[in-house]
């Protein structure tokens, strides 16, 4: 696969949330090229049933693997929970790395800590967050918090809007927020709400994402594979969204501060 070093290595969200992600892997290997392809036409994905997303998420990386790419950075948990078996099934020689809520590093942070997992319906129901929960749930006071309607926030770039302020508000209402120890950003899109999320919860919680943790893997799965672009490359990222409006969201959205 040497001729391959030098391919794309395509990201793929179900919008723009998992620039989230493109972010530490352009800190981490900034020789690479990257293709970043977000379906924003068709987000948000996480209330949408699984078959559906299953073929959606399918046809964005045969869309990515058509444009040459060498491997495959599932930059969304729902995307991954739906599809990442089934891809690596039919893709056996391509690197596919997936995502799921960083609920391990959250439960084992300290003694029985409470965890908030706020994440897409779907991530939340699915057999992957299930097996996540029957290892790890008994070491913490588990809760789950799925927020759909962020996801569109971040589409619409609501970002320091009283309205997203308002919108978290009522989400987390229900919740003793002085007990939080540890939340969860059980997707792509929910990172850039950061902010918004630490005024209202205070600086108790430890926030946990898995973005960094992707990227690092991606990093190690491509140089086992002998797949890294020379270190002396000069790398590059290219933006496409199903929703030719969204590409200045997503450019933006890469100088977002996390
Ligand atoms: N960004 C995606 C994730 O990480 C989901 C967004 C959506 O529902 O489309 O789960």
């Amino acid at each position: 696969m040497t001729d391959n070093k030098t391919a794309p290595i395509g990201v793929f969200d179900s919008g723009a949330g998992g620039i989230s992600v493109l972010k530490r892997l352009w800190a981490l290997m900034p020789n690479e090229q990257f293709l970043y392809f977000g379906d924003s036409a068709n987000a948000p994905y996480g209330t949408k049933p699984l078959e559906e997303i299953r073929a959606l998420t399918v046809s964005a990386v045969e869309h990515l693997l058509d444009e040459g790419c060498k491997a495959i950075v599932l930059a969304c948990n729902t995307a991954t929970s739906a599809a990442a078996k089934e891809l690596r099934e039919t893709y056996p020689d391509i690197p596919i790395i997936g995502l799921e809520p960083a609920l391990k590093p959250a439960a084992l942070s300290g003694v029985h800590p409470t965890v908030v997992v706020m994440a897409t319906p779907l991530t939340l129901r699915e057999a992957k967050f299930q097996s996540l929960t029957e290892r790890f749930a008994h070491r913490c006071e588990l809760i789950r918090l799925p927020a759909p309607e962020l996801v569109e926030l971040v589409e619409q770039n609501k970002m320091g809007t009283p309205e997203l302020m308002d919108y978290l508000e009522a989400l987390f209402a229900p919740l003793d927020k002085d007990k939080i120890d540890c939340l969860v950003l059980g997707c792509t899109h929910f990172p850039f709400a950061k902010r918004e999320l630490r005024a209202l919860l205070g600086s108790r919680p430890v926030f946990f994402d898995g973005a960094v943790g992707e990227a690092k893997y991606t990093k190690v799965v491509l140089d086992e594979r002998g797949l890294r672009a020379p270190l002396d490359a000069v790398g590059a990222i290219r933006f496409e969204s199903s929703d030719p409006k969204k590409l200045p969201l997503l450019e933006q959205l890469f100088s977002f501060e996390l």
